[in-house]
């Protein structure tokens, strides 16, 4: 059912630095900042030849990125997202195999305009999961 890797996302206490540090010190292709205030975060997009890394950062005072950098000051790997074909089909599927999806249960749209949903980590082995239809 999953597809591609579409992104891995890290969150960064110091986006200014950790682009600089994605630009400079590894010479990657690295996007402007956009803010997303839906999702609390501003994220930075970094393309890979083969998949995208997602820098995000807290936006506004109830980022769910804040409480993430409290209990990893550092940063650090926050999700993983899969490209799915269409994403309803996706989310009842995965419901059916006991499956959580955070929030309504709704997809919202993601960060590059597509649908996407969020899937609970203690059912993916302590991982986030979002899923994006392209
Ligand atoms: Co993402």
């Amino acid at each position: 059912m999953i597809g591609r890797l579409n992104h891995v996302a890290i969150a960064v206490p110091d986006l200014d630095a950790a682009v600089a540090q994605y630009r400079d010190a590894l010479g990657a292709r690295v996007g402007a900042p956009q803010d997303e205030p839906d999702h609390g975060v501003t994220v930075v997009f970094i393309e890979l030849p083969n998949t995208k890394i997602e820098l995000l950062h807290p936006l506004g005072e109830a980022s769910p990125i804040q409480g993430f950098l409290d209990k990893n000051p550092s940063g650090g790997i926050h999700h993983v997202c899969y490209e799915v074909d269409d994403i309803l089909a996706a989310r009842d599927h995965l419901q059916a195999q006991g499956a959580r999806v955070l929030g309504s249960g709704e997809p919202k749209i993601g960060a590059h305009g597509k649908p996407v949903l969020f899937l609970h980590p203690k059912d993916f082995n302590g991982c986030l999961v979002e899923l994006e239809q392209v």
